[in-house]
């Protein structure tokens, strides 16, 4: 028996060669879950022969359970198996997305959806999640914008250590990962996935050294540095080389470099595709993934059916297949598989556990902590019923759109175990806050698509997209009408949940025609309008965001979105969320994000174009609304910065402080963002590039000093020539930090560091 992990080696030696290829099996047996083209064959007599070491897409805790059992009881060495599932924002109960956890800056929050995530999976039995994914993500074009933590490096960096460490809890950094709710995580897609080309998914990427080192890596080393326990390479070809097979990636700096020695987990039948990227037959991809040191391989079956072969070839070593081998047994015993590997699989602690009371009410918060308020006209918003009772003896709200009242969509993509039924609606979750003293009239008024192949290609996981037959000026009609015997209209728009995730890139990101006419038709009926924004990717709004009195951007909430999202409406909750991606005014602008190099020919400040300068003959260069931007119910005054150095040796360190007053009447909470730009050197430095944040709770009248620190290492830049030359430089002389509550409106002083 496995009792301690010196008994890992001594199992080892007692394993065959294909026990050991069996280990580095993860394999998927279709039927439930499936996320990929393809399934997994011939499974359980595979499971009974020990050639299976770990699985995902299983369908229930029983399933489980039984599988169990085989592997205890019916195979040679009784090697439990392991669990894993894409666990990305919720499970059962589904949280907000990725991408709106950003928006809530706030590392606290985040970890506790990991944690909350991690409770009910690990109750269900599941021991392993594929996330967090942190790749950095400057095009909406692509799909998986949704998954990840957006624009800035160094947000996704936080958020990406929040969530390791919500999924794995303290002690997973230090080993073992034994309590009951907790899992094992599993970084992705390492690393520069999120710069495909075009924004078309699984499409190559061309990123220099340098790009890659100062914005795509930090925020797997963050993970790492937070002990994450597994790592996943992306689909895509880094600069012509897949990165499942990238020994300068993958060995020198994550392994050497980062000594990273937890599982690397191919992506999805990834090795098997290196063939189709060109890197020979199905034993030469074997042997460059293992070379890699890419320990298991997702679906494909490559490793199982060419590894033993290749180590009689001895054109892979044995020695590392027992170092792959190693990690799998290691990371089992970590999460106590071997030690007691039916505790995770307890019926009674699942039924108590999930969609427990605690994560509802948490679940509920999240949602309208989320939320980004992007517009709010004459304050408009929040709601009041008390007002609206005084302006109206029936006072009443017209709920428009084809999400007011839906639930299908609510969990958002990537929520493959999310309880559909038990999620509450916009319109459930208004009713529940106005109560029957408020009459509410409902029209659908448009489509989310226009197109039948797209809708089909959208209900691909089951329907949540109908397309209404009528024609646009009939639904259109029948909203003003509606629209004009309330008291205020609720316009509930955007995209459907699939129209983001894997697979999900667009060339086209404004809302469909029909929202279109009807956003600017409602105008007709005189009444204020509110419009709330369901969407997994930073949309193109510009063509009738002028037809809304207020815009409020809610992401995909999970569960709890109606719930969460009233809580917003109605001022129960200012809202403090802040974008983590700019919003483009058009496609053709992206990517447009805020640490953008500057250029030899600069657009002079508030110009929108200049002959023979970096500009647009069409479009300003600025977007919609800037990274980091969100309102609030209340107003916040910012005063200068004062900007002090302390020198030690050469080093310098910058000290900036300055107080923020909350002037308005409510209680709000304000991201006071700080942004650097680097001093002169050999390499071109980001105009301005998010540094740190703060979060600060703000009284009415309340002032508080807010304090950042920049340290000497804040102006390194890479200097190695290749990604695998580990150098990093600093040059001294004049910088700039600017403070602000978004990238477009900082005070910047100039410091000398
Ligand atoms: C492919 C996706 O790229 C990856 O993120 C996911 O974890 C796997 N499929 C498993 O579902």
């Amino acid at each position: 028996m496995t009792k301690s992990i010196d008994d890992i080696e001594q199992l080892l030696s007692r394993m065959g060669l294909d026990e050991k290829i069996g280990q580095l099996n993860l394999v998927n047996p279709g039927g439930q879950v499936l996320t990929g083209a393809v399934a997994s064959v011939d499974v359980d007599r595979k499971i009974r022969e020990g050639r299976v070491g770990m699985m995902f897409g299983t369908a229930s805790l029983d399933q489980r359970r039984d599988i169990q059992s085989i592997c205890l009881s019916q195979t040679r060495l009784g090697i439990p198996m392991l669990f894993a599932s894409d666990v990305i924002h919720g499970y059962r109960t589904a949280l907000p997305l990725p991408i709106a956890l950003a928006c809530s800056w706030d590392p606290d929050l985040v970890r506790r959806a990991a944690h909350l995530s991690a409770t009910e999976a690990r109750a269900d039995g599941i021991d392993l999640t594929f996330a967090p994914m942190v790749d950095v993500t400057r095009d909406p074009r692509w799909g998986r914008v949704a998954e990840g933590f957006g624009e800035s490096s160094k947000l996704a960096s936080v958020m990406s250590a929040a969530m390791v460490e919500g999924f794995q809890g303290d002690q997973g950094k230090n080993g073992t990962l034994l309590d009951v709710d907790r899992m094992a995580a599993c970084v992705k897609h390492f690393a520069g996935y999120g710069a495909a080309d075009g924004g078309r998914e699984y499409a190559s990427v061309n990123l220099g050294p340098i790009e890659l080192h100062e914005t795509h890596l930090p925020p797997f080393k963050s993970a790492i540095e937070a002990g994450v326990k597994a790592l996943m390479p992306g689909f895509h070809a880094l600069d012509r080389i897949p990165v499942t097979a990238h020994p300068e990636l993958l060995v020198e700096v994550l392994r050497e470099a980062w000594r990273f020695d937890g599982l690397i987990i191919s992506d999805y039948t990834a090795i098997a595709e290196l063939i189709a990227h060109g890197l020979g037959d199905a034993s030469d991809v074997a042997a460059a993934a293992m070379k890699a040191t890419v320990d298991i391989d997702m679906v494909g079956e490559t490793y199982e059916q060419q590894l033993s072969q290749l180590v009689r070839d001895k054109r892979v070593s044995s020695e590392s297949i027992d170092m792959a081998c190693r990690r799998v047994l290691t990371l089992k015993y970590e999460l106590g598989l071997f030690e007691d590997p039916m505790r995770y699989l307890d019926q009674q602690r699942a039924k108590e556990t999930i969609g427990g009371s605690t994560i509802l009410r948490e679940a509920r918060e999240m949602v309208s902590r989320c939320c980004v308020l992007l517009k709010n006209e004459q304050n408009i918003l929040p709601l009041s019923i008390e007002k609206m009772s005084a302006q109206s003896t029936a006072p009443s709200i017209a709920f428009i759109g084809p999400l007011a009242d839906d639930r299908s969509n609510l969990p958002g993509t990537w929520s493959v175990s999310a309880d559909v039924d038990g999620c509450v609606s916009l319109h459930d979750g208004v009713r529940e806050w106005v109560g029957d003293d408020v009459r509410i009239e409902t029209a659908r008024g448009c489509n989310l698509t226009d197109s039948q192949q797209l809708a089909e290609r959208l209900n691909v996981f089951g329907e949540t997209v109908t397309i209404d037959e009528r024609s646009i000026d009939v639904m259109v009609d029948e909203a003003v009408q509606v629209a004009r015997s309330c008291d205020v209209v609720l316009l509930a728009i955007g995209e459907a949940k699939e129209h983001a995730g894997e697979c999900s890139s667009r060339t086209e990101l404004s809302l469909s025609q029909s929202t279109q006419t009807l956003a600017r038709r409602l105008r007709e009926a005189g009444r204020p309008i509110v419009w709330v924004v369901f969407s997994g990717r930073p949309l193109v709004l510009t063509e009738c965001i002028d037809q809304a009195d207020a815009v409020l951007y809610v992401w995909y909430g999970g569960s709890l979105s109606g719930p969460g999202i009233a809580d917003v409406l109605f001022g129960k909750t200012n809202p403090s969320g802040r974008l983590c991606m700019s919003l483009p005014r058009s496609v053709g602008q992206i990517p447009v994000h805020h640490d953008a190099l500057p250029t030899g020919r600069p657009l002079p400040k508030d110009f929108v174009f200049e002959k023979f300068k970096s500009c647009y003959l069409d479009e300003s260069n600025d977007p919609l609304f800037p990274f980091g931007y969100g309102l609030t119910y209340s107003n916040v005054a910012y005063d200068r910065p004062s900007v002090t150095t302390s020198v030690a040796d050469e080093d310098v360190t910058v000290f900036a402080e300055l107080v923020v007053t909350n002037t308005g009447e409510r209680s709000c909470e304000e991201v006071v963002q700080c942004y650097l730009h680097g001093p002169a050197g050999p390499v071109s430095r980001p105009v301005w590039k998010l540094h740190d944040f703060r979060r600060v709770t703000l009284r009415p009248g309340e002032s508080k000093m807010v304090r950042f620190q920049v340290d000497p290492e804040a102006w390194n830049f890479f200097a190695g020539r290749r990604i695998g030359e580990m150098r990093w430089e600093r040059c001294h002389g004049e910088a700039r930090i600017g403070i602000g509550p978004n990238a477009a409106e900082l005070v910047s002083t100039n410091v000398a560091v």
